[in-house]
């Protein structure tokens, strides 16, 4: 596995893989982009890009637009070695590190900002934080020149602000989702879990809780949103050491609230749990 630090070397190796056919075809170049502190749920994504594609470039860029300035961009958590064997063992051809400087140079004045959208969810709490995803995953996209890039469900939002970014800016790569990954216990995994003491490890899995509740609720025929919400509302209720952020049911391409939630209608949650902010979500059935 190389380990590249530079867009032209990227392109580069993009480049020269399309030159060499396959089996008589094209190669299929594939893209999982990650801010790195992997964990199983990054592993599934990996394995799936490794099972569609012929050569997997594994991202690996703590973002540093995509945080607001109170946000935990510096104690992020990096690590860069256990990364790159995860990514190996999992089938990643290269990783691509770039510095701060080779993705965002002294002199770069220029964003994607994916409008109405971005406002919406977590863009809500963390204003300018779509923007930076938008902003990175477009230069990612630019620069691999990937036929596929895989995204977590985990990150519902962001999945609606990439798609439309995508098909808005006609950038040839396609957008492919796959399912959150869980604990046994049915916290979704995140980065950010490290974060949390043993104590409100137990409370954040209030987020898991609603999800299911909702799911179940849904699953029984509920399908007013105001219902449902309340439900997960109550859920949150006993457990003081959590607040939340947002309860939502909205339309997964929009994430325009629904009064009625239909078969692939988006139930997120976000929730600070002590002085971590977690996420989760379900799309109803
Ligand atoms: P990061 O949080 O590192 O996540 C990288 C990818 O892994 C995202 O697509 C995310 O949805 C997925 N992922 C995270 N937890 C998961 C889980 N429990 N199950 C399945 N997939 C999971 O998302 C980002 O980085 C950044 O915003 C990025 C897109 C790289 C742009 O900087």
């Amino acid at each position: 596995m190389k380990i590249l630090h530079t867009v032209e070397e990227l392109r580069r190796w993009s480049r020269a893989l399309r030159t060499e056919p396959h089996d008589d075809r094209a190669q299929m170049i594939g893209l999982v982009p990650t801010m790195g502190a992997l964990h199983a749920g990054h592993a599934s994504l990996i394995r799936a890009a490794a099972a569609r594609c012929d050569a997997i470039a594994v991202s690996i860029f703590v973002n540093p637009t995509q945080f607001g300035p109170n946000e935990d961009y510096a104690r992020y958590p990096r690590t860069f070695e256990a990364d790159c064997a995860l990514a190996e063992a999992e089938g990643a051809a290269v990783i691509f590190a770039p510095t701060v400087e080779e993705l965002y140079p002294a002199t770069a004045s220029t964003f994607v900002d994916v409008e109405g959208l971005s406002a919406r969810l977590d863009g809500a709490s963390r204003p300018g934080h779509f923007r930076g995803v938008a902003t990175v995953v477009a230069k990612l996209f630019i620069a691999a020149e990937a036929d596929l890039a895989f995204f977590g469900q985990k990150d519902a939002a962001q999945v609606a602000v990439l798609r439309r970014m995508t098909s808005d800016l006609r950038l040839g790569t396609e957008i492919v989702v796959f399912p959150i990954v869980r604990e046994s216990d049915g916290l979704a995994l995140s980065s950010r879990n490290i974060y949390l003491s043993s104590k409100e490890r137990v409370q954040a899995l209030a987020l898991s809780r609603a999800v299911r509740d909702v799911e179940g609720l849904a699953a029984g025929g509920e399908r007013r949103a105001n219902v449902l919400i309340e439900a997960a509302q109550k859920i949150f209720a006993v457990e003081p050491g959590i607040r939340v952020d947002y309860l939502a049911l909205v339309n997964w391409a929009t994430l325009a609230p629904v009064e009625i939630a239909d078969p692939g209608t988006l139930f997120a949650a976000a929730a600070w749990v002590g002085p971590t902010r977690l996420i989760d979500n379900t799309v109803l059935g």
